[in-house]
């Protein structure tokens, strides 16, 4: 129970790679934020399941994308954790939650283009903002990037720049939350099978194409994710600091060649 004592907020943690980051950490011994923005049901689910397997979660919604949701999520979050812990402080923030959306640079339109920013971009930001007063020393911050932040595909081309964004912001941000001995790293997958990516992975062919570039072969499922995460916020990742780590399989390292 590497993590045991400790409190850990998952922003999107309802769904996807968040739920299976949010049931590792409390696996590991965490009390467990699940933060959601719409779905109540499934966020209520993802508890059920941590809390019926002997851990402890609790879910509060927010649209990461608004301050003003920030500010409730955030008095929220003292209030249940200074009841349940009798302190607001935490240990560990993952900035999973996370949207598509934006096509190439002909089809994204402004509310688009404002719309995956604002989710990607602007909430890690202000939650981050938010968090520092409340994490304590020594605590670790994993932000959610992806592949394609370094590999951009013009397709998904404003979702592309929203995780480059955010790479930059885990490297700009580490010298500073290092006197307080905060680590922050980027946590990178490649094209893994959630709800984000139903509708692209429902096309012929595609999958089919992505395991084979993939060096292990396949696309990616949540819980591949999760051992790369449970690291980053362990004790272990203590000298780990300003890094990206891609979990992803390998995709991109297999190129077609004519001869085979
Ligand atoms: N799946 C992939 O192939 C892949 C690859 C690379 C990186 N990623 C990144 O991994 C992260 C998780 O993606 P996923 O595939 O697991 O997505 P997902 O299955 O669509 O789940 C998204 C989660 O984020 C929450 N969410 C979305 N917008 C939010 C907002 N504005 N405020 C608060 N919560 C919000 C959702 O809550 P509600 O249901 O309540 O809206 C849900 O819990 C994202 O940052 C994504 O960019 C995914």
């Amino acid at each position: 129970m590497k993590l045991k004592g400790k409190v850990a907020v998952v922003t999107g943690g309802s769904r996807g790679i968040g739920r299976a980051i949010a049931v590792r950490l409390a696996e590991d011994g965490a009390l467990i934020c699940v933060n959601y923005r719409a779905n109540s049901g499934a966020a209520d689910e993802v508890v059920q399941e941590i809390n019926a397997d002997g851990g402890e979660a609790f879910a509060l919604q927010a649209d990461v994308g608004s301050v003003e949701q920030l500010n409730t999520f955030f008095e929220s979050l003292d209030a249940e954790l200074t009841k349940r812990r009798g302190d607001h402080h935490f240990d560990i923030l993952v900035n999973n939650a996370g949207m598509g959306g934006g096509g190439s640079i002909t089809s994204t339109t402004e509310a688009e283009f404002d719309r995956v920013f604002a989710t990607n971009v602007k909430g890690p930001f202000f939650t981050t903002q938010q968090a520092l007063p409340r994490i304590k020393d020594g605590g670790r911050i994993i932000n959610v990037s992806s592949n394609l932040s370094k590999h951009p595909l013009g397709r998904v081309l404003a979702y592309c720049m929203t995780k480059a964004a955010i790479d930059n912001f885990t490297v700009g941000l580490a010298g500073e939350l290092g006197k307080r001995a905060i680590t922050i790293n980027t946590l990178a997958p490649g094209l893994t099978a959630t709800e984000l990516n139903a509708e692209t992975r429902a096309i012929p062919g595609v999958e089919k194409l992505f395991s084979s570039i993939t060096a292990l072969g396949r696309i990616g499922r949540v819980d591949d994710i999760v051992g790369a995460a449970a690291f980053l916020a362990s004790p272990e990742s203590a000298w780990v600091t300003g890094q990206y780590l891609e979990a992803s399989g390998g995709l991109g390292l297999v190129l077609p060649t004519p001869w085979e």
